[in-house]
């Protein structure tokens, strides 16, 4: 009979790990020389049952070769102890060692999570075959994985790209719209930092906080379609004139209107509503919690930034006078709690506020969006802590 040569596993299976589960001593060594033989060279081992669950949690094998017939804790048992970790490794092949051939024990087997079988007294060359097979097997599941990683990554890095893109127009289109009467566009940056830091003073979630702090400078977008007489007077507003100026929150919100995007949805709201007044005395009167918790946050960071800084027709007021006109307007003009976690930040950091929000935002995310719309009714705004 012509001596048959044991063929090699080709070289991108050689470096995979293997271990080797049999309480025979000698049964372990005829495995290992003949893996070790086919090119094989990350082989471990136990004749311990017990100790095979710890070891593969700790060197995720890529094959586990299991003797079905050992004392204690047989193949089975086995089996059973490493499920958890074969199931969270994805695909980690398992060959069981049985001289027990009958119909019953494969099947058993087989339900215990085998994938192949090699028969005692084993055959060297079906030994390599059966192996390679399993870890040809192992090796596409593990390419796969890391394509799809490297693609996840990939779409992570171009969706933030993509972010960073929308969120820099937005800012400049804030800023468009604040370009007549403030060149600098701090205004509106101060006014969404503000906005931020009261939003988390009030314990909103981060997500919303940081919603807020990019939708809030866009709540004057609507004074693009206000003309320069009124915009820029250096005087109070006529009544007629104060009518025009208050179309601001109304084309504002038309502009940002339609939108799929959670952002520009809270933004549109509040361009609509941010001159509304707690008492109801605002411009559209609508009152208390039916005004969105994200107006009433811009409205007193909007005021406190108005108040603390130069306009045409004003000189800058000391920021403890601007403090104390917000606090006086407490349950009047502004919303009560809004003003409380106002008044419990630092007035300098008010004055001139950090970024708190230095990531993007999620869009087409709708989840901040919803929890920050309008509520009909005062027991649904439980915002803070919610
Ligand atoms: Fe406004």
């Amino acid at each position: 009979m012509p001596e048959r040569t044991l063929p090699l596993l080709p070289p991108r299976l050689r470096d995979m790990r293997v271990l080797l589960v049999d309480d025979q001593e000698l049964n372990l060594r005829l495995m290992y020389q003949v893996l070790e033989k086919a090119g094989l060279h990350d082989i471990i081992f136990t004749q311990d049952p017990y100790a095979v669950a710890p070891l593969v949690a700790l060197r995720t094998p890529d094959l586990l070769v299991v003797d079905l017939h050992m004392p204690g804790l047989d193949g089975f048992g086995v089996m059973e102890a490493v499920r958890p970790q074969v199931e969270a490794a994805g695909y980690l092949p398992i060959l069981v060692l049985t001289a027990d051939v009958t119909e019953e024990s494969r099947r058993r087997a087989l339900d215990a999570g085998a994938r192949d079988f090699l028969t005692k007294p084993i055959d060297n060359i079906e030994v390599v075959q059966r192996t390679k097979n399993l870890l040809e097997t192992r090796r596409l599941y593990l390419d796969l994985e890391y394509q799809n990683a490297t693609l996840e990554q990939r779409v992570i890095e171009r969706t933030a790209d993509v972010e960073e893109a929308q969120l820099e127009t937005l800012e400049r289109l804030a800023r468009t719209a604040e370009y007549r009467d403030d060149q600098t566009g701090r205004h509106v940056l101060r006014v969404g930092r503000v906005t931020a830091l009261i939003a988390r003073q009030m314990t909103m979630e981060e997500s919303d906080v940081r919603l807020l702090r990019l939708a809030a400078p866009l709540h004057d977008l609507g004074k693009i379609g206000i003309p320069d007489a009124i915009l820029l007077a250096p005087r109070r507003l006529t009544p007629e004139e104060f009518e025009e100026m208050k179309t601001h929150t109304e084309i504002g919100a038309r502009i940002l209107a339609g939108s799929r995007s959670s952002l520009l949805q809270l933004a549109e709201n509040i361009a609509r509503t941010h001159h509304e007044r707690w008492d109801g005395r605002g411009y559209f009167g609508l009152v208390a919690h039916d005004i969105p918790i994200g107006a009433r946050i811009v409205s007193v960071a909007d005021v406190f930034d108005a108040l603390t800084h130069e306009r045409p027709y004003k000189s800058a007021w000391p920021i403890d006078l601007a403090v104390d006109e917000i606090a006086r307007n407490r349950g009047t003009q502004f919303d009560p709690d809004v003003v409380d976690a106002f008044s419990r930040l630092d007035p300098e950091e008010l004055l001139n506020p950090p970024e708190p929000v230095p990531s993007a935002v999620g869009w087409g995310d709708r989840s901040g969006y919803d929890r920050l719309a309008p509520r009909s009714r005062p027991q649904a705004e439980s915002l803070a802590g919610a």
